[in-house]
């Protein structure tokens, strides 16, 4: 079911709000916001809010046999791509960025942002479909500059569905067939990053693929490959 909003705050708020007052809060509903007056994005920072973009969170109930729900940042942007993959004329323009960023020509197209309570883990997505926000620090690009853009509302049933099969995969069939998935749809290997991790300092290195646990291995020029579990992530081209 997706529950549609003109207005809130943040959907990924009003999700955890309802887990929290114990409320149920059923895997496979949605809640999709026409507007976001307070859109969260990761790392503390705010979500454009775009009329006409998806922005919209679902909840996930970690189960005790699942994989690691950390992992559930490569499902999520697995769907998204697949999602988005079906609706493009540029597939190959399209590329995952870790942990959980869709790039469309290099540019950020959409991002997700998880927030654990207790067992339910709140997955939201924000998808530029018409409108990309002008960053100082970041190039943006939305769907439109593809061609028209997607009905919101279709996009929104189309990725609730992706992300229904992803999850089923996850927990069928583990985490090493996501991982190859994720792999062949992100930026090429030796794609320089510019990686934050926090409160350490920035890393430069090439992209060297995933580690078994889905954390992202990232080769230093002294060629030690360093595995990364938190951080921001740019490609090294978008500085500056
Ligand atoms: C990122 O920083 O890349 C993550 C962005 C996540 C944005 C979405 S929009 C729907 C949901 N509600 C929020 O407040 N944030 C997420």
């Amino acid at each position: 079911m997706i529950e549609y909003l003109a207005e809130t705050g943040s959907t990924n708020a009003d999700l955890l709000e309802r887990v929290r007052q114990g409320e149920r809060v059923s895997e496979g509903n949605w809640l999709v916001a026409d507007r976001q007056l307070a859109g969260k994005g990761r790392q503390g920072r705010t979500w454009f809010d775009g009329a006409g973009n998806f922005m919209g969170s679902t909840v996930v109930k970690v189960r005790e046999s699942d994989p690691p729900p950390a992992s559930l940042a490569l499902v999520a942007g697995l769907a998204v791509y697949e999602t988005v993959v079906a609706m493009v004329s540029e597939p190959g323009a399209l590329a995952l960025k870790w942990p959980n960023d869709l790039l469309l020509r290099g540019a950020k197209l959409a991002g997700i942002l998880l927030e654990r309570e207790g067992d339910a883990i709140v997955v939201g997505i924000g998808v530029n479909l018409g409108k990309a926000p002008d960053l100082p620090d970041r190039e943006t690009i939305a769907l439109s500059a593809l061609g028209p853009a997607p009905d919101r509302n279709q996009f929104a049933t189309s990725l609730a569905r992706q992300l229904d099969t992803e999850l089923d995969r996850w927990r069928t069939f583990g985490l090493p067939p996501m991982i190859r998935r994720w792999e062949l749809a992100a930026h090429a290997l030796g794609t320089e990053l510019r990686v934050q991790p926090p409160g350490e300092d920035v890393l430069l290195g090439a992209f060297a693929g995933l580690d078994e646990s889905g954390a992202l291995q990232l080769r230093l020029p002294d060629g030690e490959v360093k595995v990364i579990h938190a951080g921001d992530v740019m490609l090294a081209r978008e500085e500056g």
